[in-house]
């Protein structure tokens, strides 16, 4: 099995199950993980996409073990989650090591489903390796969520909700790690925010669209810098 020098790495979609991938990866070599992973729930969007793995849940340790190995000491976590799997992820990250330190809601104008209720937030857990030194200015734990319209993935995160989590979490010259990359919103948005950045995605559509996403960004921040 070759090793992936993380630290070396730049900028990168890695195509694969984000287990294997991340075990080839070196030991505390990422400072900050944000990550949307299937939330256990068999979603299908109203014209019937779906998202790998989420009718199941033998994943959600070991990739949460691997992802608690990359991270260098007294460095954070993000992770949404499914609400109605909490059990699951909680388990997960208390076994793994994390500290849960965080608990973010993220409000939507709209109703994304209805049942006993309207659903009209997004969530994630703030989970901590080591401790982390606080923060003079914390972000709120309650945010705007903005609708992506899912033209680019059936569950397309906005970037301008990712890109504060980066600049409150991730070192101004540190390394972002999604390993259930999707689209590569969260590459778009630690681009933005101008921290390096590696994806890990199953599906080749996804990692297309993804490395797609990344380079278009790559190439707007190098045609600003040449003037
Ligand atoms: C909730 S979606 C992420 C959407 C992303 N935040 C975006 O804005 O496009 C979860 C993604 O994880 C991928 N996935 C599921 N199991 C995986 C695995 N074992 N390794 C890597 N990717 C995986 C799915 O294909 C899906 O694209």
């Amino acid at each position: 099995m070759s090793v992936l020098p993380t630290h070396l790495i730049r900028h990168t979609v890695l195509h694969g199950d984000c287990v294997e991938v991340m075990q080839r990866m070196t030991s505390g070599s990422v400072d900050f993980i944000l990550t949307d992973p299937p939330y256990l729930c068999r979603y299908k969007s109203r014209i019937g996409q779906t998202i790998a793995n989420d009718d199941r849940d033998g994943w959600v340790g070991p990739a949460f073990a691997e992802m608690y190995r990359l991270l260098k000491p007294d460095a954070f976590c993000v992770s949404f989650y499914g609400w109605n799997a909490v059990d699951k992820f909680v388990a997960a990250w208390r076994t793994t090591g994390f500290h849960l330190v965080g608990h973010i809601v993220f409000r939507k104008r709209y109703a994304s489903a209805t049942g006993y209720t309207e659903s009209r937030h997004e969530q994630a857990y703030l989970l901590a390796k080591g401790r982390p030194e606080l923060s003079g200015s914390p972000v709120p734990d309650v945010m705007d969520w903005e609708y992506t319209g899912n033209r680019l993935h059936p569950t397309q995160k906005p970037i301008n909700v990712l890109r504060p989590l980066i600049e409150a979490f991730c070192p101004p010259d540190g390394q972002v790690l999604d390993p259930f990359c999707g689209s590569g919103s969260t590459l778009v948005a630690a681009r933005l925010a101008g921290r390096c950045c590696v994806g890990i995605e199953l599906e080749t559509t996804h990692c297309h669209t993804a490395e797609l996403r990344l380079n278009s960004q790559l190439h707007a921040g190098a045609r600003k810098l040449a003037g």
